[in-house]
């Protein structure tokens, strides 16, 4: 009798446990890390360990000592997590958060290409599978395509992949001349050069901060482009108060919180990641109750596809 009242109590205090105790404490009996990224939605920003863009988080999982990683992005992340730290269970809270851009360009396709120019060296964007890392050179985030781009010796051929927006942007930083891959982001897609030409009229004193991976005309019409954290950092350190942000609108919520005294502006209130915001706060909850679901890279793919991400994670 007195057992089932303490049963009884215990369901009883959990369920007016808010969502965000329950998850916390979880966490903790778990033993886990909650990585998330900069375009989640403000309520799993606000339960991570840690936010940030695609670089500091594959740091971070290199760099955990948690036996868990709960990856609150997309597919291709927990994967690069995973491949860092093949010892830890790596879970993502949401099984079909993919990202469209790593999925246009394949195994097979890249193998066909690379016959066509066996000389070169493949850069591949972060963004894309372990399978298609595991036939490239060296990996690159936005943040630091351009130094891997020049870090390959002047004359050699290189094959860019998957995105033409990014790799078009590194080619005329760096000077260099790349064999691009027709692969773009359809969320970046939705940011027009028109939406930019509005909102300076608008807002004349604004700074405009665009994301690499927008189409060039965008991206010519930005006093920066910068990849996710590199924006959070330069919106920090700048004098300006206004700033037109041209990327996916879930890191409008952080620029926001760290910075209250400064006004951030969209660019376009379309370019929302529909895979990114499939995580919510009910299946990081999920995910950790039930340990699901879990990301890990077949052996066969390990050794290469690491590889390539080491290479870049050395040159930082
Ligand atoms: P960042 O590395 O700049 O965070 O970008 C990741 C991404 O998917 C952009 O769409
Ligand atoms: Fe992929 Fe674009 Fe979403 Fe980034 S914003 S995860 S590139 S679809």
């Amino acid at each position: 009798m007195e057992q089932n009242l303490l049963l009884i109590t215990d369901i009883i205090m959990n369920v007016n446990k808010t969502i965000t105790e329950k998850i916390l404490e979880l966490k903790e009996k778990r033993d886990a890390v909650i990585l998330a990224h900069n375009y989640q939605l403000g309520e799993i920003h606000d339960i991570a360990d840690f936010v940030g863009d695609s670089l500091d988080l594959s740091q971070k999982a290199a760099q955990t000592d948690a036996k868990v990683i709960v990856f609150c992005g997309v597919h291709f992340m927990a994967e690069t997590a995973s491949l860092l730290c093949p010892d830890k269970i790596v879970l993502i809270p949401d099984e079909h958060a993919g990202c469209p851009m790593a999925d246009m360009v394949t195994v097979e396709e890249l193998r066909k290409k690379k016959s066509e120019s066996p000389d070169a060296s493949v850069v591949c964007y972060i963004n894309t599978t372990a399978a298609v890392k595991a036939e490239c050179d060296i990996c690159c985030t936005s943040s630091n395509a351009l130094k891997v781009v020049s870090s390959i010796p002047e004359g050699k051929p290189i094959i860019f992949v998957p995105d033409r927006y990014l790799g078009a942007y590194a080619a005329h930083q760096s000077a260099r001349e790349k064999t691009l891959w027709p692969g773009y982001c359809p969320t970046h897609q939705r940011i027009t050069a028109d939406d930019i030409l509005r909102l300076k009229k608008q807002y004349p004193e604004a700074q405009v901060i665009v994301h690499p991976e927008c189409r060039s005309d965008v991206t010519a019409l930005a006093d920066k482009a910068l990849g996710t954290g590199g924006m959070m950092r330069y919106a920090q350190g700048s004098d300006h108060r206004d700033f037109i942000i041209g990327t996916e609108i879930g890191i409008i919520y952080r620029l926001r919180k760290e910075n209250p005294s400064k006004r951030f502006i969209p660019a376009s209130e379309q370019a929302i990641c529909p895979n990114m915001k499939l995580i919510t706060l009910e299946k990081v909850l999920w995910s950790l109750e039930e340990m699901v679901y879990q990301v890990s890279v077949p052996e066969v793919l390990h050794d290469k596809a690491r590889t390539a991400v080491e290479r870049m994670l050395a040159i930082g």
